[in-house]
């Protein structure tokens, strides 16, 4: 998607780097930043440079691909992979990409496996890329049908950033909207901004902008009385890890906006790659949700009136914190699945129906 009118996709390599854009300092300043060796894949993984599932996954590939540059060792590949894995805990794209990287290396020759580790990366980012304009076009449909019934504005929420900023293009949550945008169906995204890190206010609703969508900022809490006041048609969020039995760990808070959907009759989409899904647990308990810096509550970041990023403290620094970056919504919440196949049915029936 395009950032000041010029087509970007939020990961690269050349001339033997990767090149990301660096998340951290959106929307204030645009920074595309060299990741050079392993270490730096994995710092900018754990410090959210780059973030969204699809996207640290790709960024892991990645961060393999330099690791054979800095050193063509089999021992070290391997310790670089598992340190990759568990830069962050939640999100399955990470062990999904690590794992597909390793298998396609498995036993190849030192003098081969230059290149068929960075094919393979390629191939990763250009596969995400098709599923998440798959995802676009598959949602379009759901757009469509609410607009041509309430002949007016299609009013969508959102959670977090699920936007292209969090995969290579399109985003998955957005990718509808884009598309909708594009079929010149009029729509209008209420965005949660997505405290602590507020990546829908700083993401989020950078990219709709950057698109010319028109949305508005909201604080996490408001989602419930727009529903109740009919001022949502439809929530499409994204997810970091689906279980087979259609439950979706995603951003913290993206629970209760399901739990309000519910209550107002309003239609809760959940958008992903088949990369999220996780065949191999069975009960979402068993998902590390991950737990991140205190820092990130107890402090807010933005731009002062001189041009200068800047961070203050908001609460007592006696006073204790817990910063749980993700929760599950149960699929019992969830109005369908919008998958690069198709949409279905929250559930092991529905999922396995698309991917056999
Ligand atoms: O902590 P983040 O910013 O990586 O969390 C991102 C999300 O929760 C997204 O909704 C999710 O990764 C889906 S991305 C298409």
């Amino acid at each position: 998607m395009k950032i000041e009118g010029k087509s970007y996709k939020t990961i690269w390599f050349e001339n033997n780097l990767v090149k990301i854009i660096d998340q951290t300092k959106l929307p204030h300043k645009f920074v595309i930043k060299n990741l050079k060796n392993v270490k730096d894949a994995i710092n900018a993984i754990k410090t959210m440079e780059v973030r969204g599932a699809p996207l640290i996954g790709a960024t892991a590939a990645f961060g393999l691909v330099l690791s054979i540059i800095e050193k063509n060792d089999l021992s070290f590949l391997k310790k670089s992979s598992e340190e990759l894995i568990v830069s962050r805990p939640t999100a399955i794209n990470l062990k999904w990409a690590v794992d597909r990287m390793m298998k396609k290396l498995s036993g190849v020759n030192d003098k081969d496996i230059l290149k068929i580790a960075l094919d393979e990366a390629k191939a990763i980012t250009e596969e995400d890329e098709k599923f998440c304009k798959n995802i676009g076009l598959n949602g379009l449909k759901i757009i469509e049908e609410i607009s041509n019934k309430k002949k007016d504005t299609v009013n969508i929420l959102t959670h977090c950033n699920a936007g292209w900023l969090a995969t290579i293009d399109w985003g998955t949550a957005t990718s509808p909207i884009y598309h909708a945008h594009q079929k010149g169906i009029k729509v209008h995204v209420w965005v949660d901004e997505t405290r602590p890190r507020n990546q829908g206010a700083n993401l989020t609703s950078y990219e709709l902008n950057e698109e010319g969508i028109s949305n508005t900022v909201i604080t996490d809490n408001a989602g419930g009385i727009l529903m109740q006041r009919g001022e949502v048609d439809m929530c499409i969020v994204g997810t970091d890890r689906t279980l087979s039995n259609g439950d979706v760990c995603n951003k913290i808070g993206t629970y209760l906006k399901a739990l309000s959907a519910k209550d107002n009759n309003v239609p809760f989409y959940v958008a992903l790659p088949s990369s999220t899904i996780d065949w191999s647990i069975k009960d979402h308990k068993q998902i590390p949700i991950e737990e991140r810096d205190s820092e990130e509550l107890s402090h807010v970041e933005g731009i002062d009136e001189n041009n200068e990023i800047k961070k203050v403290r908001i609460y007592p620094q006696k006073s204790k914190s817990l910063n749980l970056a993700f929760d599950v919504t149960p699929a019992k919440l969830v109005t369908g699945l919008i998958t690069e196949k198709g949409i279905c049915e929250a559930s092991e029936k529905g999922l396995k129906g698309l991917f056999k």
